[in-house]
């Protein structure tokens, strides 16, 4: 399915959420409107959106309810990718410069809290404290996540394990809330839990080929590649090399991470060994089973345009070109 499909159930919905989510960011003050339009201006994929709209459609009516979430939610994502390029001290994001790129950290952690701020008052201007609720429960998983994986990127003993709870944290406690949300709005709390969980694999997968990404070449994803070497960001590829290679080359790909991670070269290297260890293979293989354990939560949903379209944009998940 390509997405022109995928979006055709939610045409209209996702047009007046483009208008609603612009104004969800607006603001008085000269160079936060001026950083939100540029912002505005490289849109991302607004894969979390497209999520909530089919997943609502799938079980009822679109309503208020589901527009409010969705803005809410890209903005939350967005302002996390402000922060997170802060963290990641990347300076491309989307093709073009990250914000921290353009106007240094300081403000681009302000413009993030602003983004933040917003999300809060939002809820409560709406009265909707379930939105309020689940949108505090995921800025917490997700800067924990976050805080998680510093605090093991450097200790560089991280395991399968406590990479997937670090993922599972970051990001598919977003996607899972999103499903979860969708189910709320309209009024199908009986599917609820099942979409949250529908959500996380669904999350896991996303960041699992996000972090495949990595090890490719630039260019068409319109972020840098080899950036999480560069941080010390050990991912599933590299995790499974370091697991299963001989004792040479787990020293050699320890000593890369540890002492070479800022040169370019040596990180090149990096990749070339675990490519040759099957860590895209492996990881690749971890995703795609995600993806059928989610897709088979799924299956006994009544068949419609809006849950073929849902399946088509788990499976764009996992064979997105960016
Ligand atoms: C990037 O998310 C951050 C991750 C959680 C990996 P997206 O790939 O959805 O970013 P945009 O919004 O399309 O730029
Ligand atoms: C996802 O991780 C970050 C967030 C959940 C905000 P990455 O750091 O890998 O995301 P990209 O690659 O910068 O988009
Ligand atoms: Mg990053
Ligand atoms: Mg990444």
């Amino acid at each position: 399915m390509t997405v022109k499909e995928i979006l055709a159930p939610i045409e209209t919905e996702m047009q007046l959420f483009e208008v609603r989510f612009h104004e969800s960011m607006k603001s008085k003050v000269p160079l936060l409107d001026k950083i939100t339009h540029y912002i505005i201006r490289r849109k991302g994929k607004q894969m979390r959106p497209m999520f909530l709209f089919l997943t609502a459609k799938m079980l009822g009516e679109v309503n208020d309810k589901t527009y409010q979430s969705a803005s809410l939610v890209e903005l939350l994502h967005t302002a996390t990718l402000v922060h997170d390029d802060v963290v990641d001290d990347a300076n491309e994001r989307r093709g073009f410069f990250s914000v921290n790129a353009l106007w240094k950290n300081k403000i681009a952690v302000l413009v993030g809290d602003y983004m933040l701020s917003r999300v809060l008052l939002h809820s409560i201007e709406n009265e909707n404290i379930r939105s309020l609720q689940i949108v505090a429960r995921a800025v917490r998983e997700m800067s924990e996540g976050e805080l998680l994986q510093i605090e093991k990127a450097r200790k560089l003993d991280i395991t399968e394990e406590v990479y997937f709870e670090v993922i599972r944290q970051k990001t598919a406690s977003l996607i899972a809330t999103v499903c979860e949300a969708a189910a709320a709005s309209v009024d199908r709390e009986d599917m609820a839990p099942t979409m949250r969980q529908f959500g996380e694999l669904v999350g896991l997968a996303f960041q699992i080929k996000d972090d495949i990404f990595d090890y490719g070449t630039p260019g068409n994803i319109g972020k840098p590649t080899g950036n999480d070497i560069r941080e010390r960001k050990m991912t599933l590829p590299l995790i499974y090399a370091l697991a299963n290679s001989d004792r040479d080359v787990r020293k050699e790909l320890m000593n890369i991470v540890k002492r070479h991670n800022e040169e370019k070269k040596y990180v090149n290297r990096a990749i070339e060994l675990v490519i040759a260890a099957g860590g895209i293979e492996y990881a690749h293989k971890r995703m795609m089973e995600l993806k059928t354990e989610a897709l088979n939560l799924i299956k006994d949903v009544p068949d419609s345009p809006a849950k073929r379209s849902l399946v088509g944009l788990v499976e764009y998940t996992v064979a997105r070109e960016k």
